[in-house]
């Protein structure tokens, strides 16, 4: 049951009846306040003055044309022309009551089946992920997990950083690596960082090792085969190292994901042609450029974007053209989403605006670039380890074992060993990952271990905590949901404040595959949270004299809200235990 979605398409009917064109948007809400309605509809100012007409008349109109019947108590016209829409609580107790025994837990899915392209984590070959890709892989693995629960065809692409010059000196210290003896080569490649960092070395010191780097990026890009052998050495170590990480961070990323710059090589030159064909090349300085009259540099000339250096090289840009034709034409999406850093927002306008014009992605495909914000330490700067360098993933991960470890051994006495190392896990990996989906993406945050560890706030921990209160309220009572039937009863303002908020789960689903926002289903499971603690402090289940409907019945509202919290964080790539 999606009661938005429903909502608005009696308002669109009524809006209609009432003369509106059927176009207008419905603009269905939540309702902003107690005494709002629960939900209220927001239409008809804009649609009246459209219209010419007096917006309390055309909101009385619709409101007498809006057909609720069994659904709404109450719908009133309140203030210049908004319309508030009171559930009746019998049609909520058995929306409840339907989505309790729903293993979807009441999610409808969705309107339109498209198929989504999903281009999130990203990293470098020969480097290892940092904090900077955490951000990356968990928003859009969460996003890609909540498209899928509702019916979309979702390609996972992971845009592996592949390819380039840099690999001449990763290739030369590889050889020389090699040379010494195969011993030392697995033990170096344990550390790409100190692997890359050497490289470098050598490549800013030696100018002979510099000039065997230069020679290996000519034949590699020629394709000479013991070049590509050694490259596809540093690749695959790589892609191990990562994948170590999605495991252990429970993403859902594998290497048939991964479609990594190299993969578009041969088509940068048919990039180039048709971009030529279009007639949107220029030359400048023996460099090809596209000139974007929609993006003016500080002097308000035109933009140019290079798409092929004097040299022949190709650039990040063209390789990202590369991939949107590859993903509207041989993928066939209808969106494409790119989970990148803020940074980047320019780089993506540019591209995507060239690839509108050479036909490489048709109108009809959304390219949506969902840009985030940075991780801050506490000091508000970049987040950074005491000595400047980059956090590594794995380091952080760590940390935040031993963090949970101490926390657990306060917390958990009656745990045996085994599930002392689940919890611990859960907690651990949960808060990292929550602290981040839980922030709006678009801002910069600040990473604080003691706020995202806490049981109270919105937090991991708290969640985890509310899912094993409702598994002990069924262990206390004896009873499994499958063995729960009768009526769920609305009986107290709690149990109705739960139950509405129950019924918006598909609604906030749906708001978070649109627009990409993790950090919505996070909020949503904090207030349900809430709603139940409340409704819980009200409406004992298992005391003495609890009426056996009504026990029945809040069980079944127990039942759905742990189901919706478990399905939820799984949705957030998040797992959950059973006692903690
Ligand atoms: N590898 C890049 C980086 O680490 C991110 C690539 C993002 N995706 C893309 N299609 N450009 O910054």
């Amino acid at each position: 049951m999606n009661i938005l979605r429903l909502l608005e398409d009696r308002v669109i009917k009524a809006l209609v009846a009432a003369g509106a064109p059927a176009d207008t948007p419905a603009m269905v809400r939540p309702g902003a306040r107690a005494n709002f309605g629960d939900y209220q509809c927001n239409a008809v100012m804009a649609a009246a003055k459209k219209m010419g007409m007096n917006p309390r008349e055309l909101a009385q109109k619709v409101s007498d044309h809006l057909d609720l019947t069994g659904i709404a108590s109450k719908i009133e016209v309140a203030g210049p022309g908004f319309i508030n829409i009171y559930l009746e609580s019998q049609w909520l107790a058995s929306a409840v009551h339907e989505a309790a025994h729903d293993p979807r837990a009441g999610v409808s899915e969705a309107a339109q089946r498209q198929t989504v392209v999903v281009d999130y984590s990203a990293p470098n070959v020969a480097k290892e992920m940092h904090v900077g890709h955490l951000r990356s892989t968990i928003i859009g693995d969460a996003t890609a997990r909540t498209l899928e629960f509702l019916g979309h065809k979702v390609i996972r692409q992971n845009h592996l950083g592949d390819w380039g010059t840099q690999f001449g000196m990763l290739i030369a210290h590889l050889e020389d690596l090699e040379k010494e003896n195969q011993e030392a080569v697995s033990m170096k490649l344990s550390d790409l960082e100190t692997f890359y960092r050497e490289a470098k070395k050598h490549f800013d010191e030696n100018p002979d090792f510099a000039a065997r780097a230069r020679n290996f990026v000519v034949r590699l890009q020629g394709g000479d085969e013991y070049c590509l052998k050694l490259w596809k050495k540093l690749v695959n170590i790589t892609l191990a190292h990562n994948q170590e990480i999605y495991d252990r961070l429970n993403v859902s990323l594998t290497n048939n994901d991964v479609m990594g710059e190299s993969a578009y090589n041969d088509s940068l030159p048919v990039i180039i042609k048709v971009l030529g064909e279009k007639g949107l090349l220029s030359e400048d300085d023996d460099a090809k450029v596209v000139f974007l009259d929609e993006f003016k540099n500080k002097d308000g000339d035109p933009m140019g974007v290079i798409v092929q250096k004097s040299g022949g090289g190709f650039l990040y840009s063209t390789t990202d053209l590369a991939a949107i034709r590859h993903r509207c034409h041989t993928l066939n999406a209808d969106r494409v989403l790119y989970y990148v850093d803020a940074r980047q927002g320019q780089h993506f306008e540019q591209v995507y605006a060239v690839a509108r014009k050479a036909g490489f992605a048709s109108e009809h495909v959304s390219l949506e670039h969902h840009a985030f914000g940075m991780m801050l330490g506490k000091d508000g700067k970049p987040f950074k380890t005491r000595a400047g360098t980059t956090i590594k993933l794995a380091d952080l991960l760590n940390e935040a074992e031993e963090r949970a470890a101490a926390l657990i051994a306060s917390k958990s006495g009656d745990l045996s060993e085994e599930q002392k190392v689940n919890v611990i896990r859960a907690v651990a990996i949960g808060s990292v990952k929550y602290a981040d989906l839980s922030k709006n993406r678009t801002s910069d945050y600040v990473f604080d271990w003691d706020i995202m560890l806490a049981f109270e706030g919105n937090t991991a921990p708290y969640l985890l905590y509310a899912f094993t209160r409702i598994g002990s309220i069924f262990r206390r009572a004896g009873i499994s949901m499958s063995d729960l039937q009768g009526e769920v009863i609305i009986a107290s303002d709690a149990e109705r404040e739960l139950a509405l908020q129950l019924c918006r789960f598909s609604e906030t689903l749906d708001s978070v595959a649109r627009e990409g926002l993790p950090h919505q289903l996070c909020a949503y499971l904090y207030d349900i949270s809430g709603a139940f603690m409340k409704f819980y402090e009200t409406c004992p289940v298992n005391r003495e004299g609890v009426l056996p409907e009504l026990r029945n019945s809040r069980l079944q509202i127990c039942a759905l809200t742990g189901r919706i919290l478990q399905l939820g964080l799984d949705l957030l790539g998040i797992e959950t235990v059973e006692q903690m």
